[in-house]
């Protein structure tokens, strides 16, 4: 009876609250932030990736088995930028931001993924076919093209921001990368 009158009680605070949330009448148009929002996302989740694999050459842990995982994430969080990026399709890409800031926030993400990856290569000698098996290249050339396709030209913006970094790209066999960076 009492438990039955709670019940009610969630029932009908449910129903008012259906009520008084008015249905959305113009959907807002996703536009550069929603980019951003994307990269940020993506940031947020390398940084906790990242600083594991470096914690592991840290301590000379670092071998085949003990990164896989944590490549793993890191494909699995680019897939992830990947599908968001892909249903961004059709963005006002005229407001929100600019080429420029979406260069800005991608740039050291994929700075920071190549040192630290880069930091596995005397622990790990498989590690090109390591990272080329579990699809990384592919993966993260997939979330630079992403972008691109939304905001066409912000590759070279990316290009510019990471010419230091291409030795360590191209240590790491990222041929996909390189090339749709031009570097
Ligand atoms: C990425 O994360 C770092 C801290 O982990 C932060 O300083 C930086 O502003 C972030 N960049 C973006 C684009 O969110």
């Amino acid at each position: 009876m009492f438990t039955s009158r709670i019940l009610f009680s969630f029932l009908a605070i449910g129903a008012v609250s259906v009520a008084a949330s008015p249905a959305p009448i113009i959907a807002k148009r996703a536009d550069v932030s929603d980019i951003l929002t994307v990269v940020s996302t993506l940031n947020s989740t390398t940084a906790t990736i990242l600083p594991q694999i470096d914690a592991l050459v840290a301590s000379n842990s670092a071998n085949e088995d003990s990164i896989t995982p944590l490549i793993t994430d890191l494909a699995s969080a680019l897939g992830t930028a990947t599908t968001s990026l892909a249903s961004l399709q059709g963005a006002d890409t005229s407001t929100g931001g600019s080429a420029d800031d979406v260069a800005a926030a991608i740039a050291p993400v994929v700075a920071g993924i190549a040192t630290s990856l880069s930091g596995l290569e005397t622990a790990v000698p498989t590690l090109t076919s390591l990272l080329s098996g579990l699809g990384l290249d592919t993966s993260l050339n997939q979330v630079l093209s992403g972008l691109e396709t939304l905001l066409a030209g912000v590759l070279n913006l990316v290009a510019t921001l990471l010419v230091d970094v291409a030795g360590l790209l191209r240590s790491l066999a990222f041929g996909l990368t390189l090339a749709s960076l031009g570097l």
